[in-house]
């Protein structure tokens, strides 16, 4: 999607759809929606004078002015309150915009960027242009058409009419957004592939590609590779299956050289059948999403190389399919590590912490300044959290907060749990090192304590996004299936600290 910045007076009077954002209360129309109101002879205002339209959060309304010469079509949206406006009530407008645009088969659009907002001109551009592209994103790839259906029209290019005085923040503001869109569709793409499409080698093809797009190196390790490695735990979790692991590493070289790098971490299990220990069958289709850690760490690193962020970067996913082949790892088995340390397998189904600690050990090998990682690990967490909100834990205090503020800043929070040196002993094992699950009781807190166990030579955080990684697609610029979640917040959090 292409998508001009324009000062509101440059702008054409015509659209085929102009998306008007409004607040609510009784203030008079003001700036470009009162020019707009009056070429359409006071309708807007005599619908907020009558209550037809508040001006309410999400709130729509779609018109079709009849005078010649201006938009085709309007359609309010309401921001709420004007004081509690924030860049994600934006980036949900401006989804609606996309939402409409689609239902309209329009190919192009106009957002109209009103002033007076408690938001900076650079995140109102980032929020608009995340809404217009995230809104549009549909995942059809594997439907068929029928042969008298229209072909799908997409939206092609957006014009923000901008009435702040700052047009050349909100214009960078919306070449950052559009990066970091295009990297979440990325993400989702990746997440919405079935198991038998997506598979580590796909991951890995994918995660090559990126590379070369975007001047970074990358290396896959192929199952030979891993058992000369000694990923074990990673092995003993693909052993079910007859798709052969990946471990799946990119680099960025944006900083100076021999500065220690940022370390992104991503689960990418193409399907979780839950092992031996295997799930129930009602809703086991969707843990074709248990790779959305691993897309995201894949998206973000696309995003960090076309943003060309000043600062080394690592991204690491360790892939595999959990299945239940004759030669698949049992409950009782105890794995040697990558690590070293052993672990005693009490369920197959907690194998998103086994393919992840072989990652963080051979992460140290990039001696770096912090390592996170992302990862659909446990359902207690959407227990706890559900699906407003990922988890944060981590042995870095400041760390965590850092996370939790970026994922604030673009609309993909975390929060964080405790890790209590209690937790801990739930995963002590009478027969390794450590055994793989701590029960029911604190199954997020004790599975970040796992992780931990592999995490102790850097400084280390770990987002849960088992709630927030796919779902039903209620918000207006997010679709039914993967979120992208977190590619913004890793991206953000590598930008804060590159000082970008
Ligand atoms: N991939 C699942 C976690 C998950 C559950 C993600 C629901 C999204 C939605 C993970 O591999 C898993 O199976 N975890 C187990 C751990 C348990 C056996 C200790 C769980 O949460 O039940
Ligand atoms: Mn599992
Ligand atoms: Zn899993």
């Amino acid at each position: 999607m292409k998508i001009n910045v324009v000062r509101t007076d440059a702008a054409p009077a015509a659209a085929l759809l102009l998306t008007v954002p409004l607040t609510e209360g009784d203030a008079a129309l003001s700036g470009s929606a009162a020019s707009l109101d009056e070429t359409l002879g006071g309708q807007v205002q005599a619908l907020r004078a009558r209550g037809d339209f508040k001006g309410k959060e999400n709130e729509t309304l779609l018109l079709f002015p009849s005078g010649a010469g201006g938009p085709e079509r309007v359609l309010l949206v309401g921001l709420g309150k004007v004081d509690t406006v924030t860049p994600e009530r934006l980036r949900r407008a401006a989804g609606s915009a996309a939402k409409q645009a689609t239902r309209s088969r329009l190919a192009s659009a106009s957002f109209l960027l009103p002033a007076g907002l408690p938001v900076s001109a650079e995140e109102a551009g980032r929020a608009v242009a995340e809404g217009l592209v995230l809104g549009a994103y549909t995942f059809t790839e594997h439907k068929s058409r029928a042969d008298d259906a229209p072909a799908p029209v997409e939206l092609a290019e957006c014009t923000v009419l901008v009435d702040l005085e700052d047009v050349e923040g909100v214009a960078e503001g919306a070449r950052i957004g559009g990066v970091l869109a295009r990297a979440d569709a990325l993400a989702r793409s990746l997440g919405n592939q079935p198991g038998n499409v997506a598979t580590p080698a796909y991951l890995a093809a994918a995660a090559s590609k990126v590379a070369e797009e975007g001047g970074m190196t990358a290396t896959i390790l192929d199952r030979a590779a891993l058992v000369a490695e000694g990923m074990h735990a990673l092995l003993a979790v693909s052993a079910g299956s007859d798709q052969e692991p990946r471990l799946i590493v990119l680099e960025h070289r944006g900083g100076a050289e021999g500065e220690k790098p940022l370390v992104l971490v991503g689960k990418g299990l193409t399907f979780d059948a839950g092992g031996i220990s295997i799930k129930p069958a009602a809703g086991m289709e969707d843990m074709k999403f248990d790779m959305c850690g691993g897309a995201a760490v894949i998206a973000a690193m696309q995003a960090i190389a076309e943003l060309k962020v000043p600062t080394n970067v690592v991204g690491i996913v360790p892939s595999s399919e959990n299945l239940l082949g004759a030669s698949a790892m049992k409950p009782g088995d105890v794995l040697p590590t990558h690590l070293g340390k052993t672990v005693e397998v009490v369920n197959t189904d907690a194998e998103g912490r086994l393919i992840l600690a072989d990652a963080l050990s051979y992460a140290r090998r990039f001696a770096p300044a912090a390592v996170v990682d992302c990862a659909t690990l446990t359902g207690a967490c959407v227990v706890a959290l559900g699906h407003q909100a990922s988890a944060v834990m981590g042995s870095d205090d400041a760390l965590v907060e850092e996370l939790r503020a970026a994922g604030d800043r673009v609309g993909q929070r975390c929060w964080p749990l405790p890790m209590y040196d209690e937790y801990r002993e739930q995963i002590r094992s009478d027969y390794a090192d450590v055994k793989n699950s701590g029960g029911r009781p604190a199954g997020t807190m004790t599975a970040g304590w796992f992780l931990r166990e592999f995490a102790a030579d850097f400084p280390w955080a770990h987002l849960d996004i088992a709630g927030t990684a796919y779902g039903d697609g209620k918000l207006p610029y997010q679709a039914k299936g993967s979120t992208g979640v977190p590619t913004r917040l890793l991206v953000e959090w590598v930008r804060g600290r590159a000082g970008a």
